[in-house]
């Protein structure tokens, strides 16, 4: 199965880009250029980010992101335990990491989570703790998280259509989630985003409700395009829908401009645009994000840990580094530290994704 000119496309437009080293704002930031241990990969993109995924458990079964059953979950022994990943994040801190977003699976379900995000925060040159979350357990945690450090949040929602979310999530209610939001904005988060997976028959319709909620909120949405990740038989041609037809369903309603402040907002992946209601006038951002159609791999400032600790360069590469393995058999900081680096050094520009030969591994297990 091949989606209309992936392949091409993606192998194309990926030789042909020159890759340039982004700073948060897009511009070389001093305090980096002055650290000569900053961290840089193969492409001298700087690594600033770190997306620390603190467990690979769910309590939801996304049907873009797991098959039915769900997946094997790791034994608990081999998950880091929070002083190994605070040590681990000391030393991406040492290496001029500056940003870390806790993932899953999803971190919510990882007991005594805000005892570990209260010790990420402590952590000196940590200037931005951020967690992305399906807001399942949010309603309870959200002003605990917020006490203990947690700067900004993500929220996973793909339709405010309470069948249609149990549906996609496979057995997820709504409600809760909407509850989560809410005691999210009460808790006074620096920032709250919205993110929903696009999916040909399954959410298309619900993304114009969801711009209309997210700007009666004042919360900025992203729009996700379906990754070939963790996929059964949910992937295919039926189901993935280019991130141009969903920008298109969102104009039907809004006028977009792009945004022209430049500013990729984190060094992340989305494109941002101003939207307009056409009727009401109601003001939107929304942001895109296309792995396929529009590969953001030149941006990448990112660098994974997963649940067991393996170094992960690319969201689509199967990392080959136990920092988990090196810790428990009593690596010292230095060798830790040359390890991390040899493996950056080795980290590629472009993604492996195609389409015709999907990763059946769940992006539960990756941490998006
Ligand atoms: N394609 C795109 N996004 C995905 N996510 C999970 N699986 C996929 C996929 N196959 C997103 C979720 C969540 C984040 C952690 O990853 O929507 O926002
Ligand atoms: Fe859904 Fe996120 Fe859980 Fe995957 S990890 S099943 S995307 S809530």
């Amino acid at each position: 199965m091949s989606l209309p000119g992936h392949r091409g496309n993606i192998a194309g437009r990926c030789a042909e880009r020159p890759t340039r080293s982004l700073g948060i704002s897009g511009a070389p930031r001093a305090s980096i250029l002055k650290n000569p241990f900053q961290l840089v990969d193969l492409q001298h993109r700087r690594v600033e980010y770190l997306r620390l995924s603190v467990t690979d458990r769910c309590n939801f079964r996304c049907t873009y992101c797991m098959p039915a059953a769900g997946v094997d979950v790791v034994p608990r022994a081999e998950l880091l335990d929070f002083a190994e990943m605070v040590a681990l994040t000391r030393i991406f801190v040492q290496l001029g990491v500056r940003r870390v977003r806790l993932t899953g699976g999803e971190p919510l379900v990882r007991r005594d989570i805000v005892d570990l995000v209260a010790q990420l925060a402590a952590i000196p040159g940590v200037d931005d703790l951020a967690m992305t979350t399906n807001g399942h357990l949010l309603a309870d945690l959200a002003q605990p998280l917020r006490d203990a450090g947690l700067q900004r949040l993500n929220v996973s929602i793909d339709t405010l259509d309470p069948q249609q979310f149990s549906h996609v999530s496979r057995g997820g209610a709504l409600q809760p989630v909407l509850d989560g939001i809410a005691a999210a904005q009460r808790a006074g988060f620096a920032s709250i985003k919205l993110n929903a997976v696009t999916l040909k028959g399954l959410n298309d319709d619900a993304l114009v409700p969801l711009c209309d909620f997210a700007a009666a909120q004042g919360l900025v949405l992203r729009l996700i395009e379906y990754m070939p990740i963790g996929v059964d038989a949910a992937w295919g041609p039926e189901t993935w829908l280019p991130i141009a037809d969903a920008r298109a369903r969102v104009q039907a309603a809004y006028a977009l401009e792009p945004d022209e402040s430049g500013e990729i907002v984190g060094g992340g992946p989305a494109r941002y645009w101003r939207g307009r209601h056409r009727q009401t006038g109601q003001a939107l951002r929304v942001g895109f994000i296309a792995a396929v159609s529009e590969k953001f791999c030149e941006a990448c400032n990112r660098v994974r840990l997963s649940p067991t600790g393996v170094l992960r360069e690319c969201l689509s590469a199967r990392g080959s580094l136990s920092l988990r393995d090196k810790l428990r058999s009593g690596a010292t900081h230095d060798e830790l530290t040359a390890a991390i680096r040899d493996a950056l050094a080795g980290k590629v520009d472009g993604h492996q994704y195609d389409a015709a030969v999907p990763t059946l591994e769940s992006m539960s297990a990756i941490g998006g």
